[in-house]
């Protein structure tokens, strides 16, 4: 059997949003149908970037067709890749065509590696393939250098329960409040000390600062990459005597019925008392009440008391993608 790929390699700033239109239908129906996510509403960014021709990556380009792409994005020092997707195969859903594909995926995925770790700037490579199995791009992710970590992606069924969000309760000590704009600078402070010596700060240094972890979060809040955000259904625990902020929970909506946990977590010193499942109860609460009938989230393997947390509160492994890490100076 023939499983070799030879299409043209091109720069994706050469093409507009409207002329990958075709490819980003085939991607958003594999998000909707593997993740539940409707992803074109979560990239009017992204189709901004290539309509302004800013977008760094590749196209893969037969008989004049583009059949695949990716893409990166620069932040200061670090570079990340976003998506690699390559179109069905036209011969449908043979173990052929799905070899080919994940060949032409493989060639784009290499393609956007060598851009950034040649980069002279770029001193860190991050990408989370969440459309993607476990270990399927292991070998190039590897034969580059990177740490492969991996990742679930839980999801759960919401069904009504007849609660109110409106009177949050009182859980180990704290009060649990609605989110707030003006929390993003305390939460960033939050996210540093519940990530501090974590796996997941390793594959998203965004986690080991203040200034890092409040681009994360306006990101999260300002910005639909994550899903629209949805402040009603995010929560922060804050110490009854004390007015620290002890825990949040961050929701967002990735599809008309989806919703998606970004961010869940307590500070050392709170924790072991419940309040990480309080939270994780009211903001699966009020998105049902939101409407929404299912619900995901991300969590890395290793990270065991959070797995047991989510089963006992229902989730189940969905799939399981990798996130991998690059750095110029080693690990
Ligand atoms: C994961 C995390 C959010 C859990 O927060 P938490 O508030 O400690 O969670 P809970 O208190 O609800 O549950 C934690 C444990 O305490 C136990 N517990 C709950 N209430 C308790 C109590 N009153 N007394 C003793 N133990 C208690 C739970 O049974 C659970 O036990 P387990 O780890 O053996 O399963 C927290 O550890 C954290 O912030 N970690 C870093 C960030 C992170 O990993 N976030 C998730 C990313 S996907």
């Amino acid at each position: 059997m023939n499983t070799s790929v030879t299409p043209e390699i091109r720069d994706l700033r050469l093409y507009t949003a409207a002329q990958l239109r075709p490819l980003l239908d085939a991607e958003n129906h594999l998000w909707l149908e593997r993740l539940n996510w409707d992803y074109m509403s979560s990239t009017r960014l992204l189709l901004e970037y290539l309509d302004a021709r800013a977008l760094p990556g590749f196209v893969a380009v037969e008989h004049g067709e583009i059949i695949g792409y990716v893409f990166c994005v620069y932040e200061a020092n670090k570079g990340v890749i976003g998506n690699v997707f390559a179109a069905p195969q036209p011969s449908g859903q043979s173990a052929h065509s799905d070899t080919i594909r994940r060949e032409l995926q493989r060639i784009l995925l290499e393609q956007a590696i060598a851009l950034l770790t040649h980069s002279p700037g770029i001193d860190r490579v991050e990408t989370q393939l969440l459309l993607h199995e476990a270990r399927e791009h292991a070998d190039a992710l590897e034969a580059a250098g990177f740490r492969r970590v991996e990742r679930l992606y839980m999801l759960r069924e919401l069904h009504e329960s007849g609660f109110s969000p409106q009177h949050p309760p009182v859980t180990g000590g704290c009060l649990l409040r609605q989110w707030r704009d003006a929390d993003m600078a305390t939460a960033a402070q939050l996210i540093v000390s519940a990530y501090h010596d974590h796996p997941d700060s390793r594959i998203n240094d965004q986690y080991q600062t203040p200034q890092g972890a409040q681009r994360f979060l306006h990101n999260i809040v300002r910005y639909p990459g994550c899903g629209t955000f949805v402040p009603e259904a995010s929560f922060v625990a804050v110490d009854a005597l004390t007015g620290t902020m002890a825990g949040m929970v961050l929701s967002s909506r990735i599809s008309t019925f989806c919703g998606h946990i970004t961010q869940i977590c307590v500070a050392p010193q709170f924790r072991r008392r419940g309040l990480a499942e309080q939270l994780l109860r009211v903001a699966t609460q009020a998105l049902t009440a939101y409407g929404l009938t299912r619900l995901t989230l991300t969590v890395t393997a290793a990270n065991q008391s959070a797995i047991r947390l989510y089963l006992r509160e229902k989730f189940y492994e969905h799939r399981r993608f990798d996130a991998a890490v690059w750095t110029r100076h080693g690990f």
